[in-house]
């Protein structure tokens, strides 16, 4: 079949390289910024006279029609047209005739391509952004239920102190806060308008790129026409912003799977987010939090993928950079997957605060507050903390919890101890005292949560 940009040649590609060479497959899913890209194109053309006002009305008319075409499956695209560009082209061309083949006066394919991924990609952030204010939306709802649940807080995996799971989950929302800051950030930064770059050096022709930005809601333009070509920081960074989020998911699911385990059973996740065994008859496993944390390896693999596609790339454009689609559209693909099933999973599980709480009173989770203790009765800390290491060795021999000894046993190891210990050094106690802003006291967390309300408001 004869090439768009046949002119120069005197043989057709091998089959396998037309096959090789096309990426129709999975760019395909640009056609809708495509199409708005040529018809501002088509408009600002016709606006400049560059072509006659007739023939950009007819391309405006005819690319109108493509998309109905193409929203309706009427379309079947071509391997040998190459890519979504030269298909829209070529079906515009069967359509109205000669106009057709003015539409791509003054713009290439490499400034083409680099407007549809950004206007594309920014369709998906926003996409992604309302997932995301839902997940921040659940976790608040869950958090304002759990402001009492004390639970073990850990370091090292070992219990450390008590905090509640209010307080626990929250931290997630501060996660998922900076995610949603990452993707607007990244967002402007893509919002720039690269047509009228050209191939490399821009065109001759007077093209108005700043009336082609402002059709297309873009908030500049590049100014650089290289650049303009051949810059996929925006990819890159977009990679990198759903790797965190992923990092972030993952790391939930992980406490998830965790507290799921008989050894915990802090969590229950509801039936409909489980799955059983096929040999095991008792199994209920957290099957969806461990996918999730399985696909953070995917998104993870396709950001070191676009790492190294650009690495060695001459300016400017260079077809490796076809490259960049499917890793990038996988990658949102896998996010917008992973986040409502999330939500949903976390919004329907059970919470066990009995257990939780039984948690947090073994391992002597309460011993820096003893410790605190003696400091506010007159004693230097680092020596009030050898008094509290060495009761709690001494419980760990008499096995029984700090709580459990009885004043004269307390006031063997210091008589600075008075009965007001047992209130001091209370699971409530231990939370409640940690008010500082930023800390688990019930008062405080509900302060934070109010923030967090604040802020979904503004985004
Ligand atoms: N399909 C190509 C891509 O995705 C479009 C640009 C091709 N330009 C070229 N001169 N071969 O990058």
């Amino acid at each position: 079949m004869a090439k768009l940009w046949g002119g120069r040649f005197q043989k057709n590609t091998d089959e396998k390289v037309d096959d090789f060479n096309s990426s129709i497959r999975f760019d395909k899913r640009m056609y809708k910024q495509d199409i708005k890209g040529s018809i501002a194109h088509a408009s600002m053309l016709g606006k400049q006279g560059i072509i006659s006002l007739e023939d950009s009305e007819k391309i405006v008319a005819g690319l109108k029609e493509i998309l109905v075409e193409i929203e309706n499956g009427q379309v079947k695209f071509d391997i040998d047209a190459e890519d979504i560009h030269m298909n829209i082209e070529k079906l515009l061309t069967e359509k109205i005739g000669d106009a057709g083949k003015r539409l791509h006066t003054g713009r290439s394919r490499n400034d083409q391509v680099a407007l549809d991924i950004r206007m594309y990609l920014m369709e998906e952030i926003d996409e992604i952004h309302v997932m995301i204010k839902h997940l921040l939306e659940v976790i608040v709802e869950i958090a304002t239920k759990n402001t009492e649940a004390i639970m073990p807080g850990y370091t090292h995996l070992q219990k450390a102190q008590p905090i509640t799971f209010a307080h626990h989950i929250m931290a997630y929302f501060e996660m998922f806060k900076r995610d949603i800051q990452r993707l607007a950030d990244c967002r402007e930064r893509m919002n720039i308008m690269p047509l009228g770059s050209g191939a490399l050096a821009a065109t001759t022709y007077p093209l108005d790129r700043e009336f082609v930005a402002k059709q297309l809601g873009f908030s500049d333009i590049t100014y650089n026409s290289l650049d303009g070509v051949s810059d996929r920081d925006f990819v890159i960074e977009l990679a990198s912003v759903l790797s965190i989020i992923m990092m972030h998911l993952s790391r939930f699911c992980e406490e998830l799977i965790l507290w799921s385990s008989h050894e915990f059973s802090f969590v229950e996740m509801d039936d409909a987010y489980s799955t059983g065994s096929s040999i095991m008859p008792q199994k209920k496993n957290p099957d969806v939090a461990e996918l999730i944390r399985g696909k953070t390896g995917r998104v993870y693999g396709h950001l070191m993928g676009l790492l190294t596609i650009m690495k060695g790339i001459p300016l400017a454009y260079n077809k490796d950079m076809q490259e960049d689609k499917e890793p990038i559209f996988d990658a949102v693909d896998t996010v917008k997957l992973c986040i409502p099933v999330f939500c949903d999973m976390i919004a329907t599980m059970k919470i066990n605060k009995d257990n939780m709480r039984n948690g947090a009173r073994g391992g002597f989770t309460n011993a820096t507050d003893l410790a605190d203790y003696l400091v506010k009765k007159g004693m230097p800390f680092r020596e009030a903390h050898g008094v509290s290491g060495r009761m709690v060795y001494y419980c760990i021999e008499q096995n029984k919890s700090l709580d459990e000894m009885s004043l004269e046993e307390m006031q063997s190891f210091s008589d600075i101890i008075k009965d007001d210990i047992y209130d001091a050094i209370s699971m409530e106690s231990c939370v409640n005292e940690r008010k500082i802003p930023g800390g688990p006291a019930k008062g405080t967390v509900e302060k934070a949560i109010k923030k967090a309300l604040d802020f979904l408001k503004t985004v």
